[in-house]
């Protein structure tokens, strides 16, 4: 763990989790620091919505503990574990307006039971003055996320990506120890998801609580983390900044999972000289390790001209301003990113090389193996 235990922000150990038999959360562990946003990324069914669930308290783990703020909350109810969360379904009460749901955190807080009432609640000392502050609060954060011209009407009149902002505001609006957002985007149109991103950051940075994001959309989890959680199947993979899940994943699902197109991957063998050989073709890299392994490549780290691998065009993609090659390099297929200059013809053979710094190698369980340059090497 990044912090001990008691420090402030959000930590879970050792989750585990098994419904109707299938195992959903195989220990799971986790650090959020106060301040700190993290993205947890994984594909559909991994156990995202799972994690959030126990971590709110709405669904207990068979094991793990959880702790807020550096209290343990792990058999405390969700209203008592000082956390604000949007999930993928969100509600909001119909009958109240957008203000007055965005207020439902603060009136529950600041007023008592007789000064919620509708209309003696106004006459009662003190409620005057709370509710104008409530209602400065709500202001204040509508603002950002352009709902103040709504306040005055019911979610019935408003459209999925409004109701949606209407959710967040309402969550945002107290400042808790903990945010969890459940893919809280996935109701937005494009332009709008861009730009309710840069919002969610820069509440986050405001209220300075530990903010755990889920998204399966990995260029939302690599543009908004401070340190991003790779999740497949019940298990957290990795858990680093953007930066080291794309250039050092310590697993090959990760590298396969972080970037697009999608990495290269290369059946390749360590002989007894620690040569790394694709086809039979030594390459730049040498490695301590030997037998079979996976040599991993993004698509922008071919080199051409290179002095090695021979490789045939397939065929080409313009996109403006790269281009994608599409290469048979013996029976694999693999995708070069390329400028967008003059294209290589289909039928043409290009001699492929790549940058040894930015190579990937992996063993037959997938974990990450040190390579480096070989000396005076040829590609
Ligand atoms: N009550 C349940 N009983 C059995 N299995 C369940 C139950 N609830 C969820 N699951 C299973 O648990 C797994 C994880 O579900 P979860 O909702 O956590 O995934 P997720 O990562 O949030 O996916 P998505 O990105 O689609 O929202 C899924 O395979 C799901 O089918
Ligand atoms: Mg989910």
């Amino acid at each position: 763990m990044t912090f001990p235990p008691d420090a402030p922000g959000l930590l879970v150990e050792g989750a585990r989790l098994t419904l109707g038999g299938t195992p959903i959360l195989r220990g799971v562990s986790l650090s959020v620091a106060r301040g700190e946003f993290v993205a947890l990324l994984g594909p559909s069914g991994c156990g995202k919505t799972s994690l959030m669930r126990v971590i709110a308290g709405i669904q207990s783990a068979d094991s793990g503990v959880v702790r807020i703020g550096g209290r343990e909350v792990t058999r405390l109810h969700p209203a008592e574990r000082d956390i604000a969360m949007v999930f993928q379904s969100y509600a909001l009460y119909p009958h109240l307006t957008v203000a007055q749901n965005i207020a439902v955190p603060l009136t529950m807080r600041r007023l008592s039971a007789w000064q919620r009432m509708p209309l003696l609640g106004g006459l009662l000392p003190g409620s005057r003055t709370a509710r104008a502050a409530i209602g400065a609060d709500v202001a204040r954060i509508a603002g950002p996320l352009g709902l103040s011209h709504l306040l005055a009407r019911k979610p019935g009149q408003l459209s999925g990506g409004q109701r949606q902002r209407v959710a967040l505001a309402r969550a945002v609006i107290r400042e808790p120890g903990a945010f969890l957002l459940d893919e809280p985007l996935s109701n937005l149109d494009a332009a709008l998801r861009v730009t309710t991103r840069r919002e969610i950051v820069e509440i986050h940075r405001r209220v300075g609580a530990a903010t755990l994001y889920v998204t399966h959309d990995q260029s939302e989890a690599l543009t908004m983390a401070d340190r991003v959680a790779v999740m497949q199947a019940g298990e957290i993979l990795q858990i680093a900044s953007p930066e080291v899940i794309y250039r050092e994943p310590v697993d090959l699902r990760v590298a396969c999972f972080i970037g697009s197109p999608r990495i290269n991957r290369l059946e390749a063998a360590i002989g007894e000289d620690g040569v790394v050989r694709v086809a039979g073709a030594a390459t730049c890299l040498h490695s301590a390790a030997r037998g079979a392994v996976t040599l991993a490549i993004r698509p922008e780290d071919w080199i051409i001209p290179g002095d090695g691998l021979a490789a045939r065009v397939e065929h080409t993609e313009f996109l403006g301003d790269h281009a994608l090659l599409h290469l048979r390099l013996g029976t694999e297929a693999v995708i070069m990113r390329a400028g967008p200059g003059a294209l290589p013809h289909p039928g043409e053979t290009l001699r492929l090389g790549f940058d040894p710094a930015r190579a990937l190698l992996f063993g037959p369980e997938g974990r990450r193996i040190l390579a480096h340059r070989r000396e005076a090497a040829r590609v």
